[in-house]
Order: structure tokens, then C-alpha cells, then sequence
């Protein structure tokens, strides 16, 4: 055990980021976004939307179709201003069913099986007649928009593979699949990003609301850029920070986005987001298990890429019976390795708190990265609305941020309140598409 030990104490010093390591990222975040925002080359791709802060009185009946991981949401719902709103009717779909043998976000699937698929879905929450529905749709992809409703895929993030959809108009495809299935009554107004939807939403009620982020299976941010250079207006900049590169990758984060579908990039959201930090605890396991230090019994699953969700790490996280019986039996059924001392669960368990905080405090480093950029001082009142499964749901991954944020910003952190915006990114698009409406003079 005494290995096992001085193993798990290396990790730390690895995995750990200290106050002085979060300031000096969130320097070059900030440094990364002034160079992004100036067409300068950077790894922070500062994307526009084409949208500000809604002023709040946005009202109406909108659909929304929220399409970002591997389930695609479509909600009717009634907006009624100031933060009211009213969700009618909420359904999940599937992207991919083993059973029933499909997988629209593989290789082998076609843009258009896809978006008829999110069609085939909108038409059965949606009345037909004469009434028009105006479409606020969340892509939570990197997206180059030209208008509001105007996006094209740059590229698929996330392990999403869908062939013939990079660098076309994705709005245009829903609205084409949308007609191609009959569903005449419902025109897209606005296509936004999920980190979007999620800032939309909280300042739907909250006027200091001006950071917007996913702590989910991606991970993302975007913030009020109050004059940008394009408009010379507030506007909405989706930064794509799981991109940011300037965070150093230890063997296991160099081993994971290596064999991942894209190799060089994403590198932030490899460190931080739901679809890889399983990944990384397996990877870390199975190099403890090839140096002998842990009890390894037919352990052939350990060598599965992804056999690991964040799920299974909330589990871990959660366990706290005396014999860790849950981290047992994720350790047997997901790893194969069956018979583990309890010692050797206590260390996993040390180990996938270490990969889970990282994610936090990497993440909360860029946060302070866009405070610098916005308000250095903090003169004033922040709210962070962040979205997503980790934020959620993963034990102490909320209070890890909201500690990160004080020893990175130190008693300003008393300006900066995180809020959870619970269903934001669907919200958020419905949100937005009332805002055209309103804009357009039809609300
Ligand atoms: C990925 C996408 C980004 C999205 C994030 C959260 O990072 O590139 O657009 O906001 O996931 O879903």
C-alpha cells in the first residue's frame, strides 16, 4: 500500500491547481481574449451571436429545440417577461439507441437523417394549423454566425460525427428538414449556442447575469461583450473556452487526446467536461493497475476507451459507506476489477476527486479570465449562470467552483454569484427567439 501511497500523493501534486497557477491562467485567458476578439490568432475562438441581454418584457408561444449532447430536447413554451415562464411541453429523444439500431451522431449517418429526425420530433409536440411558431434553437457546437439566425458548423466537438454537417448552415438544414416534413407552421428565428441560452435566461431575471457556461458533457463559456467591435453594441460572444490552450496537459491528458477523435484540440474541455473525466480516471486506473499497484483480477475492461461516465464518477464520489460498496461495485461491473481492497477503492475514490476538482478550478481560472477582461476592479455584481450534468449533479463540483473563485479572486469573489440556470440552454432559445420577434416588431 505504501506504493499505492506515494503514487496517489504524485497524482495530487499533478492534478492539483493552486491560487497562483489559476491567476496566471486566468491572466492568459484574458490576454487570449483580447487577441481573439481582434482577429488575432488565439485559441479562444470568440465567436459573435448576433444577440445581447434581453430587455425582459420578451413574451409569447415559442418552440425550442435544444441539440447538444446525446439527447435533442424540444419544448413548447409560453414566455410571459421578466423571468416567467411557462414549459407546456418538454420531451427528450435519443441521438442514439442501441436497441433500436440507430446513431445519428456516428460516421454513418447523414446531416439529413439527423435533422429529419430533430423534424420528426418537433412535428409531434406541435400543433399543426395556421398559427406560426417561431423556432429558438440551441447548437451547441462552434458556430461562425453571420445573423442570428444564420450559423455554420466550424466543427464537431464532443466526439460527434454526424458526416456532412461541418461547415454547412445549420440552421438552414432544420429549417429545410422542418419543411421537407410538413411542418410548415414553425419558422426558425434564432440559433444560438447552449452557453448563450444559459446567460439568456438567468438575465431573463437577473440584470447582473453576464457570463453564461456549460458544465456538462462540454464544457463552454460566453459573456455580454458590452461594445463589440462588429456592432460597437453590447453583444453576446461565445468564447468555445473549451479550446483554450494554455493549461498544461499531464501524460494521462496527452495519452486521452491522443487517441481522441480530434488529437490537439478541445484541450480544456478534455481536462474539464462530463464526456472525457471518466475517460481520465480510467486512464489514470489502469496505469496504477499496469505498475502493480492495485489488485488486478480479469480486469479486461479496463482497457475499454469511455468505459467510465461521469455518472459512474458521481457514484464514486457520492459513496460513503464504510466498505465504499459503491465505488466497489462501479470498480467491478464498469472495470472489471473485482478484488479490490478497500484501501485500493479509498484511492480511487482520492483519484477521481482529484481529476473532478481540477475540472472546477481549471474552469473557474477561466472565469476570472473573462472578469479581468470585463470589470478587472470588480466594481460591480457578476451572476455566472451555468448549466450542465456536472454543475448539478457532481458531488462538490458547484461548492469546488464557488471555493476556486475565492482563491483565485480573492475577496472580490464576494461580487460574483454562480446560479444555477436550470434548463437555460433550451429556455435560453426560446428566449431568443422571442427577442427577434420582439425586435421585429411582431411580439
Ligand atoms: C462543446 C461545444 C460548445 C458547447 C459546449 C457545451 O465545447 O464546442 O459549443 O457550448 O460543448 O455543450
Amino acid at each position: 500500500m505504501e506504493q499505492l501511497d506515494r503514487a496517489l500523493a504524485k497524482l495530487e501534486a499533478e492534478l492539483t491547481v493552486s491560487p497562483q497557477v489559476m491567476k496566471a491562467l486566468a491572466a492568459s485567458f484574458a490576454a487570449a481574449m483580447t487577441a481573439g476578439l481582434a482577429g488575432k490568432a488565439s485559441s479562444l475562438k470568440m465567436l459573435p451571436a448576433f444577440i445581447g441581454i434581453p430587455a425582459g418584457y420578451e413574451q409569447g408561444e415559442v418552440v425550442a429545440v435544444d441539440f447538444g449532447g446525446t439527447n435533442v430536447r424540444v419544448l413548447l413554451l409560453t414566455l410571459a417577461g421578466w423571468g416567467r415562464c411557462n414549459i407546456l411541453v418538454k420531451r427528450f429523444f435519443p441521438l442514439k439507441d442501441k436497441q433500436k439500431q440507430y446513431d445519428y451522431t456516428a460516421a454513418t449517418a447523414s446531416g439529413s437523417q439527423l435533422f429529419d429526425y430533430i423534424a420528426e420530433k418537433i412535428a409531434e409536440i406541435i400543433p399543426r394549423g395556421e398559427h406560426i411558431y417561431p423556432l429558438g434553437y440551441t447548437f451547441s457546437y462552434p458556430c461562425r454566425q453571420y445573423a442570428v439566425a444564420e450559423a455554420e458548423l466550424i466543427s464537431w466537438t464532443k466526439e460527434i460525427k454526424t458526416a456532412g454537417v461541418e461547415g454547412q448552415n445549420v440552421g438552414q438544414l432544420l429549417q429545410a428538414a422542418l419543411e421537407r416534413n410538413g411542418i410548415g407552421n414553425v419558422r426558425l428565428a434564432a440559433v444560438i449556442n447552449d452557453t448563450t441560452g444559459t446567460l439568456l435566461t438567468a438575465a431573463y431575471c437577473d440584470a447582473a447575469a453576464d457570463i453564461g457556461a456549460i458544465c456538462g458533457t462540454g464544457h463552454n463559456s460566453c459573456y455580454l461583450e458590452p461594445v463589440h467591435p462588429l456592432t460597437k453594441q453590447p453583444m453576446i460572444v461565445n468564447l468555445e473556452s473549451g479550446n483554450f490552450a494554455a493549461v498544461s496537459q499531464t501524460r494521462y491528458d496527452a495519452w486521452l487526446d491522443k487517441a481522441s477523435e480530434k488529437p490537439g484540440t478541445q484541450r480544456l474541455e478534455k481536462m474539464a467536461a462530463g464526456q472525457y473525466l471518466g475517460e481520465l480516471v480510467r486512464i489514470i486506473i489502469s496505469d496504477l493497475a499496469a505498475d502493480g499497484l492495485l489488485t488486478v483480477s480479469a480486469a479486461d475492461s479496463l482497457q475499454v476507451p469511455y468505459v467510465l461516465s461521469s455518472e459512474d464518477l458521481s457514484a464514486i464520489l457520492a459513496d460513503s459507506t464504510a466498505g465504499l460498496r459503491s465505488v466497489a461495485d462501479t470498480a467491478a461491473v464498469r472495470l472489471g476489477l473485482c478484488s479490490l481492497k478497500v484501501e485500493e477503492l479509498a484511492a480511487l475514490q482520492q483519484l477521481t476527486r482529484l481529476v473532478v476538482d481540477r475540472s472546477a478550478r481549471l474552469v473557474a481560472a477561466t472565469w476570472a479570465g473573462v472578469l479581468y477582461k470585463i470589470d478587472p476592479e470588480l466594481t460591480r455584481q457578476h451572476t455566472i449562470a451555468v448549466d450542465g450534468s456536472l454543475y448539478e449533479k457532481m458531488p462538490g463540483y458547484a461548492a469546488g467552483l464557488a471555493q476556486a473563485m475565492e482563491d483565485v479572486l480573492g475577496p472580490g469573489a464576494g461580487k460574483i454569484a454562480l446560479r444555477l440556470s436550470k434548463d437555460g440552454s433550451g429556455i435560453g432559445a426560446a428566449i431568443a427567439a422571442a427577442t427577434v420577434q420582439a425586435a421585429d416588431g411582431k411580439a
